[in-house]
């Protein structure tokens, strides 16, 4: 079965098609780094315009690269939420669009279950397995039970880790985007300079905000100019992989499952990455997909689209949603 899929939630337009929910045959990335980076972050009315701009080339690109013509594909589908509505309206509605010139069937899809679904391709993973998603909006512990079938496990009571990369990178005047820069100056500093404190939480719960403030504390005992950033974002980066990696331990024990994943932005982080892999020694079974399967893409998106689809009665009358 080949499927069409459409990412466009945030600021990144892309198009794919991916056989079977596993095999990607084209995935095609538009990034709007370079255009918001003046702004220092994504800005919505922007990245919605700039999606209208991208859309119909990204869209031909993954039919080319993929040698498949629209009318060999079985579904065509797109992120419905959560995202930035005026975005998800661009990506949406090409799909369906695509679905009713070529009669197939349009599938909606949830952006979170698509970032989970990215751990589907290329491999053999088949549930149940417990998933760390950790992308700009979301931190969460999700017990993936089957492949429509999900219990959140854990989440955040406050920022998404993503979202304190980014912070955490303007406060120490790094570029955006934050995350991967950060991730960058971390590995050239020593990550036991500053002990940054862990927040004490509830058992399904996750707070960031008081590491935030913490680093904000920090920098602010130096002059701009002899802030020591590779330490500051080492020392950060290993208290953010510590409190994950211990709760994603905490529920594969409580839960006795064997089999780990990583998902979202924050899962190219190279920390967490080698955290899950060091994991293995202790019998587990670990996944993390391929770095461009982390960040926004539309594979998992069509992944999802195979595996995990939004149910509902008539497709076409799903709307984008920005909030889970
Ligand atoms: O999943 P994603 O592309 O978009 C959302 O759905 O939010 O995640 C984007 C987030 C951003 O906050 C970005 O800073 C972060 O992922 N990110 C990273 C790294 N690469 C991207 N954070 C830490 N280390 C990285 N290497
Ligand atoms: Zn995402």
């Amino acid at each position: 079965m080949l499927i069409f899929g459409i990412e466009s939630s945030c600021d990144e337009t892309s198009a794919s098609v991916v056989r079977n929910g596993r095999e990607v045959l084209s995935n095609i990335i538009s990034s709007q780094i370079k255009i918001h980076e003046k702004f220092g972050g994504v800005v919505p009315e922007v990245a919605a315009r700039e999606h209208l701009n991208s859309i119909l080339p990204v869209i031909n690109e993954a039919f080319d690269k993929a040698s498949v013509k629209p009318d060999e594909i079985d579904a065509f589908s797109s992120t419905v939420g959560p995202g930035l509505v005026g975005c998800l309206l661009v990506g949406l509605n090409a799909a369906k669009t695509l679905s009713v010139v070529h009669n197939k069937p349009f599938i909606g899809v949830n952006h979170l279950n698509a970032h989970v679904c990215a751990n589907f391709i290329d491999t053999n993973l088949v549930p149940p397995f417990i998933c760390l998603l950790v992308s700009g909006g979301h931190t969460q512990i999700i017990f993936v039970k089957n492949y429509d079938k999900q219990e959140i496990l854990a989440q955040t009571t406050d920022d998404a880790v993503g979202e304190v990369y980014d912070k955490v990178a303007r406060l120490c005047s790094i570029p955006y985007p934050g995350g991967i820069l950060l991730d960058k100056s971390a590995q050239k500093g020593n990550p036991l300079v500053f002990n940054f404190p862990e927040a004490k939480v509830k058992e399904d719960e996750f707070s960031f905000s008081g590491l935030k403030t913490a680093v904000l504390r920090e920098v602010k005992k130096f002059k701009p100019d002899e802030l020591p950033i590779d330490d500051i974002a080492s020392s950060f980066q290993k208290r953010v992989a510590d409190t994950l990696i211990k709760k994603l331990i905490y529920f594969a024990k409580k839960l006795n499952v064997k089999t780990l994943a990583l998902a979202g932005g924050v899962a190219a982080n190279s920390e967490l990455r080698k955290r899950l892999e060091m994991l293995k020694e202790e019998g587990y079974q670990t996944y993390a997909p391929n770095l461009k399967y982390c960040t926004d893409n539309a594979a998992m998106v069509a992944s999802c689209a195979y595996f995990n689809p939004i149910k509902s009665q008539n497709s076409l009358l799903l709307e984008v949603f920005s909030r889970d």
